[in-house]
């Protein structure tokens, strides 16, 4: 059977490691988040897109979740630059993009515009707040946007988690190997708790496989670094998942915590690694009370299930509950709140940072002591 199909059609493929830029004169320094969007473009992770946004997708993706041909894309990916360098460059310019001195890439800058990125805080984040980290990101990053097709030149070393690093294309070969015909998608920036764990377990019942994809690209500063995360995520997997239906692998993009938006962006992705199934639960990639709980799977219904291509799992806030003595969530308990184990992140990340243990009914023992352990030599390092 075929793989399921990239967003678009097809998998973008711009790395071209051997192309002569030497006679390229002008220069772009970027950040840490553009260097991995600029990565995630040329592996086809963000296909269709083909570079950093112009004008006219750019303000389409703000206004209306899609690009200018109509296809559903929730989140702008863009290469902000500041007014003065703005300055030195011209539509038609093939541009060098450096990071530490290194050219990672170039773009052929097709579109130099201004944003309004008050209406793309409040389209995208659905806030304006700077204590929002996405929206303070955004108002931080350069005042002028460059669009144009971009060529990947140099991939971003791997001092972590080397063994985990997979492009879309190769993702795809391995669920092809594994002979997984339906594959679902899990994002993550925590630890997998127990209620994780249910809403993967419960999913892997009709599936094949679970491609466990924790982000690791720019977090905000009190998420648990990615490091300790995927040293938790092996601990876990090996304790307590069928080795042969898990894969892990990690996806190097940057948090943007833009809820529901960001949930579509995680989706299409995830299509684009080869997933035909994708998990969205209680408040995903939601950040403080910017969001309603459910929002991130209401904002689907903004597009027919033909256009997305991929298949939501949709799941109810999930948790311990006493009485049932088992995992459950709202829609399989009717058990009262003081029956059931809820922690908050913060909460959470509390008790590790105080050496303290959260019940085995809500993280398991393993996956607790490592994080205990990581962040004491977090906290020793800094
Ligand atoms: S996220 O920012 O990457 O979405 P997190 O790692 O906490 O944050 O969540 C990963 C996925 O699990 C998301 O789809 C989220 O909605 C879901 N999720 C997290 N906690 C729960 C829970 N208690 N019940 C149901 N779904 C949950």
């Amino acid at each position: 059977m075929a793989l399921i199909k990239p967003h678009g059609g097809s998998l973008i493929n711009l790395w071209e490691p051997s192309y002569n830029y030497e006679s390229v004169e002008k220069e772009l320094q970027l950040d840490v988040m553009a260097l991995s969007d600029l990565e995630l473009i040329g592996t086809g992770a963000y296909s269709p897109n083909k570079g950093f946004m112009n004008k006219k997708d750019y303000e389409s993706v703000v206004k209306s979740m899609r690009l200018a041909d109509g296809t559903v894309w929730s989140i702008p990916i863009t290469l902000p630059v500041s007014e003065e360098e703005a300055q030195h460059l011209s539509v038609g310019d093939e541009v060098r993009l450096l990071h530490n001195h290194e050219t990672y890439g170039v773009i052929t800058v097709s579109d130099i515009f201004q944003p309004d990125k008050f209406v793309e805080a409040e389209n995208v984040y659905r806030t304006t707040e700077t204590a929002h980290p996405g929206v303070k990101k955004l108002l931080d990053r350069g005042n002028v946007y460059v669009g144009g097709e971009i060529k990947l030149i140099k991939r971003i070393k791997r001092d972590q988690f080397a063994d985990f690093y997979f492009d879309p294309a190769e993702t795809r070969q391995e669920f092809e190997a594994k002979g997984w015909k339906k594959v679902v998608g899990f994002q993550t920036r925590n630890p997998v708790h127990r209620a994780h764990e249910y809403i993967q377990k419960t999913a892997l019942e009709t599936v094949d496989g679970l491609f466990l994809n924790p982000l690791v690209g720019e977090t905000k500063s009190d998420d648990i670094p990615a490091d300790v995360r995927m040293e938790s995520y092996q601990v876990l997997l090996k304790n307590y998942y069928p080795q042969e239906r898990v894969f892990l692998a990690v996806f190097p993009a940057a948090m943007r915590y833009a809820g529901p938006r960001e949930a579509v962006f995680h989706a299409m992705v995830r299509k684009n690694y080869g997933c035909t199934h994708f998990i969205v639960g209680r408040d995903h990639a939601g950040v403080g009370n910017y969001y309603g709980t459910y929002d991130a799977q209401l904002i689907f219904s903004n597009f027919t299930q033909e256009e997305l291509g991929i298949n939501l799992l949709f799941f109810e806030h999930s948790f311990y509950c006493k009485k049932c003595e088992s995992m459950a969530s709202t829609k399989t308990c009717s058990h009262s709140k003081e029956d059931h184990v809820i922690l908050s992140g913060t909460k959470v990340r509390e008790l590790l940072r105080n050496g303290e243990l959260p019940p085995s009914t809500f993280s398991r023992k393993e996956v607790v002591e490592v994080l205990i352990e990581g962040l004491r030599k977090t906290a020793v390092k800094a």
